[in-house]
């Protein structure tokens, strides 16, 4: 496994490649790898010849009172991982390397709209900072497709949109959720939870999950529902932040007609915020019922 910290370097390698007609996968990352990244990876090896991980802690996309310094950063632990995985390249830029000119006053990438609400209200700036350095890291390693988990549920529908307004000429390519046993979504903040929390954590994932069997089962008072799934994690120990049903592309509140939903909720767990989300599709029981009741789990 090539490991490079130099942009120019990645680019030479990565036109090499492109050069004999093999295509070439990203999966961006801020390193601390778990089985989720990993699964990532397989996909990536199943739909592209190499494999490009990229592990950067991005900070424009944290906010002042967040966890930028606190990140768990693992790096040779994940060069490990990526190297059994049968990656061929890891990018390990600095920040210098990222930002030259530092984070503030530089171009940043603005999806308006999408990246406000839910999660962008929560942490304002946030998908701005996730945007911007998605658009460097496909313009850095130039891949045919870039794989994101849907863990991760806004953020990839922030990166598809700006793919798409900005017309970049890559693919991006959506993973389902890989869960513990219990149902709990892996995550590197998952190692912030006290073992009481983590015996409380998979409430979350079974709050949304009970809200999406309500829609499917013909519920359409979306307000009511909400409350009553934010009331029932409060009642569990978390500090909700949010549960909403949304149109599962804009995210925009939707109307009753609309079949197309996701239920998503971020909540608050000691020192971990927590989020999850549930998409379904009302027309196509079968489809998500495979995923609402069987999820991709890690023992
Ligand atoms: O999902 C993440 O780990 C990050 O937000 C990403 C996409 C690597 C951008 O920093």
């Amino acid at each position: 496994m090539l490991t490079e910290q130099k942009a120019v370097e990645v680019r030479k390698r990565v036109k090499r490649w492109r050069d004999i007609h093999q295509r070439v996968a990203l999966v961006p990352t801020m390193g601390s790898l778990h089985a989720g990244h990993i699964a990532l990876v397989k996909r990536a090896r199943e739909v592209a010849e190499r494999v490009v991980v990229s592990i950067f802690v991005n900070p424009m996309q944290f906010g002042p009172e967040e966890d930028f310094g606190a990140y768990p950063r693992t790096p040779d632990a994940d060069r490990l991982q990526l190297a059994v995985a049968g990656v061929d390249m890891v990018f390990m830029p600095d920040a210098d390397e990222m930002y030259p000119a530092g984070v503030d006053g530089v171009t940043r990438v603005e999806v308006p709209g999408i990246s406000d609400v839910l999660d962008g209200a929560s942490r304002p700036g946030h998908f701005t900072g996730v945007a911007t350095v998605v658009t460097k890291l496909f313009n850095m390693v130039q891949p045919d497709v870039a794989l994101f988990g849907e863990k991760d549920y806004q953020q990839l529908q922030v990166i598809r949109r700006l793919t798409a307004d900005l017309c970049l000429p890559v693919e991006i390519a959506p993973l389902a959720t890989v869960r513990e046993l219990d149902g709990l979504a892996l995550s590197s903040r998952n190692q912030y939870l006290s073992k009481v929390e983590r015996a409380q954590a998979p409430l979350l994932y079974r709050t949304l999950k009970e809200t999406a069997y309500a829609i499917r089962d013909g519920q359409r008072d979306y307000v009511a529902l909400e409350k009553r799934a934010v009331g029932k994690l409060a009642a569990g120990g978390f500090q909700p932040d949010y549960v909403e049903i949304r149109q599962a592309e804009t995210l925009v509140a939707p109307t009753a007609e609309e079949t197309r939903l996701v239920v998503l909720g971020a909540a608050r767990l000691g020192k971990a915020r927590l989020i999850d989300n549930v998409p379904l599709d009302t027309r196509a029981p079968e489809d998500r019922t495979v995923s609402l009741s069987h999820p991709e789990t890690v023992g």
